[in-house]
């Protein structure tokens, strides 16, 4: 689905574009259109997962400039009530509606003068009582939203937000936000909001299973090899590269273009017209590798990218989630490449227990173009280096007591064994085997018993209340344990391995 499936208004669909949101994440297409249909509605999902935006864009559809103003969001901290402002700035802006900010520690009398000029009004609970209760101003909004309810609940604010609540009698629609449902937070929508629909995502799970996921173990310093000669392996038509930086972006996308690959980078910091010019390139086949940040990759919609990689492992289970799930879209088969370090193992873990899906252990593919291949590279290499007088120095003194064929012919295997041949990357499914025994017990028994393969125990339990999301959420187990396992793979989509110069 895409943003534009919702018709918002003209000036609010552009800035959507314009901040580079293309797909609805799961929360926002859940509530938005009952929030547009007129409902009282209340919204749990995690951090992250945009519930800003599901309340923002359908509030904006909704108020307009002439009505004052049209919305009020309470949300615990003074922080987030300069980022909830900031979303609704990037939306707004085309619209000409303001956003005003209310917090205590500044001045009245500023505030006040935003307020009135404001379409929005972001705030924390106890300067906005103060306001209230002092009568210093007197609002009619449409909407009310409570964000980060939890968190206000977490803060003693209750009471407080009870008591603001009285001060709008005549709101048309309330909402609830919140990343967990505590009682209090129950009882609490069921006092506030009319009939509220309660919408509850869970961490994405991987529903998709034609997606093939691999992992892959190698030391720290063999990353970019490992990477390339998979890359090198499969051939990817379409595929993305995951990085944690930018940094790590920009020099991957360099190394993988100086192999010859057509490689671009995509990171947050990027102007914004640039990412759209690099993602607009990706989709007309411009690129075979999009090198990105996990930010600059949201709601990134391609729908025929072969290969997602994962140069680093994410930081969260629910990235790797959305990572992966940036290939096998719209029923094509994808596959996830991981690399993984001894020292990431318990990470590896962690993450398949929270998602409950099965990763394969592979083989980097090991170079052995043919004797050609070989002789050719280690020809080229021999015609383009120079000679100079310490060159002829240190042959004279091979040659003192051997003759110059004997001695040439050992260079030449020297230099093939050393540059030409390239050394093995990556631990040995023994190794891994080893490394997995050494961390965990369950994984242990695992990994004997499928040999080969590692895999969770079980997914986390987490069914959905709410019928809706019951397919979408479902976190879905490792039930095949008893089955034999699939063969493990050693390269994926058979080795085309070129020969190469490797000085
Ligand atoms: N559909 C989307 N596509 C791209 N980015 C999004 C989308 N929805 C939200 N974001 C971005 O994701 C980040 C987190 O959103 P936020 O609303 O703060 O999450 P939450 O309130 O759920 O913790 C923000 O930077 C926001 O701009
Ligand atoms: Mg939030």
């Amino acid at each position: 689905m895409h943003f534009k499936d919702f018709t918002f208004k003209s000036r609010l669909a552009y800035s959507i574009a314009r901040a580079g949101f293309e797909e609805p994440s799961p929360i926002q297409q859940e509530t938005i259109p009952l929030i547009l249909d007129g409902k009282d509605v209340v919204g749990q999902a995690h951090t992250g997962t945009g519930k800003t935006a599901a309340f923002a864009l359908p509030i904006l559809q909704n108020i307009t400039k002439r009505d004052g103003v049209g919305a009020v969001i309470i949300v615990p901290t003074r922080e987030l009530a300069t980022q909830v402002a900031d979303e609704f700035y990037k939306f707004s802006r085309n619209l000409g509606m303001k956003t005003a900010t209310v917090y205590g520690g500044t001045s009245y009398k500023r505030q006040l003068e935003h307020i009135a000029n404001a379409s929005v009004v972001v705030a924390t609970p106890g300067r906005l009582l103060d306001l209230l209760d002092k009568q210093k101003i007197n609002l009619t909004p449409k909407f009310m939203v409570l964000d980060e309810a939890d968190e206000m609940l977490n803060m003693g604010f209750l009471e407080d937000v009870r008591r603001i609540f009285t001060y709008f009698p005549d709101r048309q629609q309330t909402l609830m936000f919140s990343a967990t449902m505590p009682e209090e937070i129950k009882d609490l929508a069921q006092t506030l909001l009319k009939k509220p629909t309660f919408i509850r995502v869970e961490k994405e799970a991987i529903t998709n299973n034609n997606i093939k996921q691999f992992y892959y173990v190698v030391d720290e310093h063999e990353r970019d090899n490992a990477m390339l000669r998979l890359v090198e392996s499969v051939n990817p038509k379409k595929s993305i590269v995951f990085c944690r930086t930018k940094r790590e972006t920009a020099r991957l996308a360099e190394f993988l273009e100086g192999q010859g690959y057509t490689t671009a980078a995509l990171h947050g910091d990027m102007e914004q017209w640039d990412r759209q010019k690099t993602m607009k390139a990706f989709r007309r086949n411009e690129y075979a590798i999009l090198v990105a940040t996990d930010v600059a990759a949201r709601g990134l919609d391609v729908r025929d990218v072969t290969h997602v990689f994962n140069y680093h492992i994410p930081f969260e289970a629910e990235s790797y989630v959305h990572r992966i799930g940036r290939t096998g879209r719209a029923k094509n088969d994808g596959i996830a490449m991981m690399l993984v370090t001894p020292h990431e193992l318990r990470e590896l873990k962690r993450i398949q227990q929270d998602v409950g899906s099965e990763l394969t252990l592979g083989a980097i593919p090991q170079k052995n173009g043919t004797v050609e291949d070989r002789m050719k590279t280690l020809f080229d290499m021999v015609k383009s280096q120079r000679t100079n007088k310490s060159g002829e120095m240190i042959l004279d003194a091979l040659t003192e007591d051997t003759d110059m064929k004997t001695v040439a012919t050992k260079l030449v295997l020297l230099l093939e064994q050393t540059l030409v041949h390239d050394s093995a990357i990556g631990k040995s499914f023994d190794e891994v085997n080893k490394l997995l025994n050494d961390i965990g017990d369950d994984v242990e028994s695992e990994s004997k018993k499928s040999s080969r393969k590692y895999k969770a125990k079980s997914g986390k339990s987490s069914s959905s209340k709410n019928p809706r999301n019951k397919n979408r959420n479902s976190v879905r187990r490792g039930t095949n344990r008893g089955e034999v396992p699939e063969p493990t793979v050693k390269s994926v989509g058979g080795s085309r391995i070129v020969a190469r110069k490797l000085y």
